[in-house]
């Protein structure tokens, strides 16, 4: 039996990636992000490529309300999703005195209200079919605190620690999530926040199609976290045994050194 994959955010970057791979490994495809568009574009070249049957739902989903709106769009297409991966995402970085509220607004209902909500609601169905495979997408942020990207970090740190006791109550029902922690990935991402020439995006850049590769890995796995790459593990590793100011100061001087 087909089995069916919604990806958020699939437009561009990580999303597109993971679209890819889970056409390439035959799935159906429900493709969510807010450019009609562009995922009329993307289904009919995944479509070419693959012979594949997608589904498009064009929404805005830092709008309160997105996520029970998703799942009544797939209800409608009679679908069951197997595959959940919640990707979408974007960063409002700078000086928390600075930044726009009204992104980090958008940005904590994208991440952390809405990717709560889809669990809600996608997760019964997988509970009662014994088989369900969530993947949301965190970053190294969701394990250090940063200075000049505090919002952002914050949303991700609360990704990975939602989906870490979720997982653990799902024991022994066939289900699980996984949270995919990548680190500076050549995408739109850094452009749209206007980080893209900072030490952060110029040093051990991954790209997006191995970092999809490495969450599509675990997440069939059933594995509750995977940290995308070496050079990010040893980062994560080291915010755990330097003392907090030094990882303070490298966090900044990677957010705010120009090149
Ligand atoms: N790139 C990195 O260095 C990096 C590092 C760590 C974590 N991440 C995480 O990886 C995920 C994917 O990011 P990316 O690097 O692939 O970025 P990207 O290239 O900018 O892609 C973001 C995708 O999300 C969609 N999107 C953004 N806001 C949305 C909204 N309000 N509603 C619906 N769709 C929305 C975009 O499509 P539309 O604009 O058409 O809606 C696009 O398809 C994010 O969660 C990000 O936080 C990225």
């Amino acid at each position: 039996m087909t089995k069916t994959a919604l990806i958020t955010g699939s437009t561009s970057g990580i999303g597109k990636a993971f679209a890819e791979k889970l056409a390439y490994e035959n799935y159906r495809l429900v493709l969510v992000s807010r450019s009609a568009e562009k995922l009329a574009a993307q289904a009919g070249a995944i479509n070419e490529k693959y012979k594949c049957t997608i589904h498009t739902i064009p929404m805005d989903l830092s709008i309160p309300g997105a996520a029970q709106q998703v799942f009544d769009a797939v209800k409608q297409l009679d679908l069951n999703v197997q595959v959940l991966i919640n990707n979408a995402g974007f960063n409002e970085a700078g000086r928390f005195s600075d930044t726009n509220m009204n992104k980090e607004s958008e940005m904590i209902q994208l991440h952390a209200v809405y990717t709560t909500e889809m669990m809600k609601l996608f997760l019964p169905d997988m509970v009662a079919n014994g088989y369900g495979r969530i993947l949301n997408v965190g970053s190294t942020g969701s394990y250090i605190p940063c200075p000049y990207d505090a919002v952002y970090a914050a949303t991700k740190a609360y990704i990975l620690h939602v989906s870490k006791g979720i997982n653990a109550e799902l024991k022994w029902t066939g289900v699980s999530v996984t949270v995919l922690c990548p680190g500076s990935t050549k995408t739109e991402f850094a452009a749209k926040a206007g980080i893209e020439d900072t030490l952060l995006f110029k040093l051990f850049v991954m790209d997006a199609k191995k970092v999809a590769e490495i969450g599509y890995k675990a997440m069939q796995k059933g594995k509750s976290s995977v940290i995308a790459g070496i050079y990010n593990k040893l980062m994560v590793f080291s915010s755990k045994i330097l003392p907090a100011a030094i990882t303070n100061t490298l966090t900044m001087k990677m957010l705010k050194s120009r090149l």
